[in-house]
């Protein structure tokens, strides 16, 4: 009976203390208004945030009732310390509430080009098409800076514009895909440039152009200021350094099997001269004038159109210590930076939101915090999805952070590799039922101890890089404790030059995760080993490969390259007492065993089908092929008459492979419609029903012929 006293002291104690406060915010309120009833809204949430200190208020637990339309924010809406209740800033009633970092510019500013010289760098098609806007007069005059982006680089972005949700991008040559570097005069370190195509002739008046390009490895995108464009030798300065400097590309769309042929890739933006096309706008900065052919339907503005600029850098921030403190249900975009951040934070919910148009680095960005959910969001056109850490590695303490539910999209919008769709790191934190697609680099990246990755939905990763791994970790044998299970992770494939890319990656001599229950199809590899040890890979459907199922190396015995940095990680913990040494024995005694060696992998009872062959594995180096390397036993080798229909993502055994899975009690695969978001994501105004996929086919018998 003692759990029913708990129960009920716990719903009646914390009533006789607080009440429930709701305060009411309008765009058409005032801040002069009590905020307290429906009919008298405060106008702004930063007065709202500062109601909810003072008395009569504070200490209560407060719903800060966001009403329906646009609430552009001044600055940055900033938390400075913990609430002892839990404080909900949700959209009233579910009405549609936009939370903004920018404002809305009306279309009647709008005006046709009748500048002659911006119509004569107009290319001929645009001329017409093209708006203009002098943003002094919509009184806007920060335009904020060009600044460097991509491979993990953290910047905050120019002033940037959207239209009816939509995000638009700087003119840019050529539209799509790259130009080749012909040569590089000055070296790799050197700066310069050549290139073949002669439109070049068209850039001579820019005033401001940018190049941005994968310069010497695809899977490193930079972007610098041109400081130099010489027509006649069809060549170009850079005016800083990029991250590895810059070499001949051989970039082409229809022949990218070679592996050592990457980068030397780039194109140009920021130009007027390649305003072409309907979402692409330039920015004068001088002038404050502002051209852009516009992404609606009709290609010009109506009054019904919103056009909303970016402002400010951060939507949300948080100070230390802030707690008890959620978002709810409405739809937070165009900050320069990021959409809610934070550090050292508890009890954060984050839930049913819509976060897009984000400049850089997170929608969600929490770092070293405790009991942190993010969940049914719809996370889009930001430049980094959800960012989440917490736990101590050092104790193995678990965070409690979850991020469930939620459907993180396009979430590389202008720079490439290093904006993950979720990063989650330190211990405990789960991410599952998400899902993720459409990214130019990685979908899913851990590290830390303990995490779980599960029931997520996992696709059309890697989409501009190469080397990229769709769920990927590396560089850590202290990393303990992973597991990635029930996943659908399906077309990674190779679509620019470079290494391969994976379902899974396991780089440079990533050691110990758990692989279970995932299925996997369509991948250029399904699940990489580059070198680590202890490796469990079991259980898993890998259907269709482009190459191989595997591929595995044993970098560490051809290189010491990545010693240093594993030795001096692993020896910050204390891997030799408890609960180290008895979570994680293998760990302990690994000086002794060969260190540098692929130690203790383990490949068995998983369903194999591909098209190229029967291999399961490709070993990447010689020697490889040993038991205690690569314990590969006990798996099944399917047709696609063993599967139900995997034309419709139905992996389900029969036939043979039923036999096979009775006999070594291995469960059926995960159905598809059991991975991904279980409820309706994003605010209310705009969810949609879960789509499900139950597959139409009845196989014949398994004698029978079956089309896969
Ligand atoms: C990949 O790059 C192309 C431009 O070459 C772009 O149109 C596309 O949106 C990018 N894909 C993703 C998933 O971001």
């Amino acid at each position: 009976m003692t759990w029913v006293v708990a129960l009920c002291l716990g719903l009646l104690l914390p009533l006789g203390h607080s009440k429930t406060v709701h305060i009411y915010v309008s765009p058409k309120g005032s801040d002069g208004n009590s905020g307290l009833d429906v009919s008298h809204p405060v106008a702004t949430l930063d007065k709202a945030r500062q109601l909810l200190d003072s008395s009569g208020i504070k200490g209560n637990t407060v719903y800060v009732e966001l009403m329906g339309g646009y609430h552009n924010l001044q600055s940055t809406l900033h938390f400075t310390h913990a609430y002892s209740q839990p404080v909900t800033f949700r959209a009233y009633q579910d009405q549609e509430v936009h939370v903004t970092g920018g404002k809305q510019i009306p279309a009647h500013l709008f005006t046709q080009v009748t500048d002659h010289n911006a119509l004569n760098m107009l290319p001929s098609n645009s001329r017409s098409k093209v708006m203009q806007l002098h943003l002094p007069s919509a009184g806007v005059t920060d335009y904020g800076k060009m600044s460097n982006f991509g491979f993990y680089r953290s910047r905050t972005s120019w002033l940037e514009i959207f239209i009816n949700g939509e995000p638009t991008r700087l003119a840019q040559y050529p539209n799509e895909k790259f130009l080749n570097i012909n040569s590089v005069p000055g070296g790799r370190h050197g700066k310069i440039i050549t290139y073949s195509t002669h439109e070049d002739s068209r850039w001579v008046h820019e005033k401001e152009p940018w190049a941005y390009g994968f310069w010497y490895w695809s899977w490193a995108d930079d972007a610098a200021a041109i400081s130099n464009i010489d027509t006649q030798k069809h060549q170009i300065t850079l005016a800083t350094d990029t991250h590895y400097g810059v070499r001949v590309g051989h970039y082409n769309p229809a022949h990218l099997a070679y592996a050592d042929n990457q980068g030397g890739y780039f194109r140009v933006f920021n130009m007027l001269s390649e305003l072409d096309q309907p979402g692409e706008y330039y920015l004068d900065r001088s002038s404050g004038n502002l051209y852009i052919w516009p992404n609606t339907k009709s290609g010009t503005l109506a009054s019904s159109d919103i056009i909303t600029v970016s402002l400010i850098n951060d939507c949300i921030s948080m100070d230390r210590g802030v707690a008890n403190l959620n978002f709810a249900g409405f739809t937070l975009e165009a900050c320069r930076h990021e959409g809610i951040r934070g550090d050292n934070l508890h009890n954060i919910n984050i839930q049913n939101m819509e976060i897009k148009n984000m400049g850089e680095c997170g929608g969600v960005h929490l770092t070293s915090s405790s009991h942190v959910t993010v969940s049914r969001c719809e996370v889009y056109y930001t430049n980094g999805g959800v960012i989440i850490s917490g736990g101590d590695r050092k104790t193995l303490t678990p965070s409690g952070n979850v991020v469930e539910d939620n459907h993180i999209w396009k979430f590389a919008r202008v720079g490439g590799v290093g904006y993950n769709g979720i990063s989650i790191g330190g211990v405990g934190n789960v991410a599952r039922y998400n899902h993720l697609h459409d990214g130019q680099y990685t979908g899913l990246m851990w590290g830390g101890n303990d995490n779980i990755m599960e029931y997520n939905h996992i696709h059309h990763m890697c989409v501009n890089s190469t080397d990229c791994g769709a769920v990927h970790s590396g560089r850590d044998w202290a990393a303990r404790g992973n597991v990635i299970r029930y996943n659908y992770i399906h077309n990674v494939v190779k679509n620019m030059p470079g290494a391969e890319n994976r379902g899974i990656m396991l780089d440079d001599q990533y050691s110990s995760v758990t692989i279970e229950h995932n299925v996997f199809f369509q991948n250029q590899y399904h699940v990489n080993i580059g070198g680590g040890r202890d490796n469990i890979i079991r259980y898993n459907v890998f259907y269709d490969a482009v190459n191989y199922p595997l591929n595995v190396d044993g970098r560490g015995l051809r290189s010491t390259g990545n010693q240093a940095t594993l030795f001096n990680t692993f020896q910050r913990y204390p891997y030799t007492s408890p609960p180290w040494s008895t979570k994680y024995p293998k760990l302990a005694s690994i000086t002794s065993h060969q260190p540098m060696a692929p130690m203790g992998n383990q490949i068995y009872d998983n369903a194999f089908y591909n098209k190229r062959g029967s291999s399961i594995v490709q070993y990447h180096g010689t020697g490889l092929d040993k038991k205690e390397y690569f314990d590969i036993h006990d798996n099944f080798m399917a047709s696609p008459a063993d599967f139900w229909s995997p034309r419709e993502y139905d992996f389900r055994f029969r036939c043979s492979a039923e036999t096979w899975a009775r006999q070594k009690s291995v469960p059926q695969p995960i159905d598809i419609d059991d991975v991904g978001p279980r409820q309706p994501t994003g605010p209310k105004y705009m969810q949609k029903a879960i789509p499900q996929h139950h597959s139409t086919s009845h196989p014949a018998s398994c004698t029978g012929s079956i089309v896969g």
